[in-house]
């Protein structure tokens, strides 16, 4: 579609610093990538009260709450997964430049797929949390039952079982749930990220 007769307003509004200015932090991206059932939204939402009882204001975009609205309607083929994450990588830019500590927890099973969030989104911007338990342990807890729907061969295109899975070359954080408890997972994204929330 092109863009014909859209002026956009950003010269008007108040810009990015005003708001960072406003809230006392920068505005970052922590992007969990990791197998269904590997503890993405367990470990975000546990993140998530760590960094608001340290003053920061944040927000969590989840992979299942998000295909119930903003991408109802999208699959897990790898043209709905490429249009997820381009949607998704967007509002966490909107997000991000509004200085708001942004958790998106998605599968976002390839590499291309990490990449073009990370070019939406800002190199800058930008943290790759990599969940990386096990899928014989996220198969094990299948907390949702559908490691097993899968195997049944009841959903087609299952990560891990009948859709591949990426893992990250250089996340920033990697950490294991099999291994590590939520809260040892929660200190070490702290570390990594507290610098560049408040420098
Ligand atoms: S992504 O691959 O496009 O990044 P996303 O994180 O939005 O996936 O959604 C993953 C969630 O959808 C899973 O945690 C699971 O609850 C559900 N789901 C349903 N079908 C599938 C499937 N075929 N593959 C992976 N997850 C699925």
């Amino acid at each position: 579609m092109e863009n014909n007769n859209i002026y956009p307003i950003f010269s008007k509004m108040q810009s990015r610093e005003d708001k960072e200015k406003l809230l006392g932090q920068h505005g970052l991206t922590l992007w969990f990538t990791g197998l269904s059932g590997s503890g993405k939204s367990t470990v975000a939402i546990a993140l998530e009260k760590a960094l608001s009882e340290k003053g920061i204001f944040c927000r969590i975009i989840d992979g299942d709450n998000v295909r119930c609205g903003l991408n109802a309607g999208l699959g897990f083929s790898p043209e709905d997964r490429k249009e997820n994450i381009r949607r998704v990588a967007e509002v966490c830019r909107l997000f991000t430049q509004t200085g708001i500590v942004t958790l998106a927890t998605f599968i976002s099973p390839v590499r291309g797929l990490r990449e073009k969030a990370r070019e939406i989104i800002g190199a800058d911007d930008f943290m790759e949390i990599y969940v990386s338990t096990p899928l014989e342990e996220c198969e094990t807890r299948d907390v949702k039952g559908l490691y097993a729907k899968a195997r049944r061969g009841e959903i087609k295109e299952f990560t891990g079982v009948s859709a591949p899975f990426e893992p990250p070359l250089a996340p920033d954080v990697d950490i294991d749930t099999s291994r590590l408890g939520v809260e040892e997972c929660v200190e070490r994204i702290l570390d990594a990220a507290l610098p560049r929330i408040k420098p």
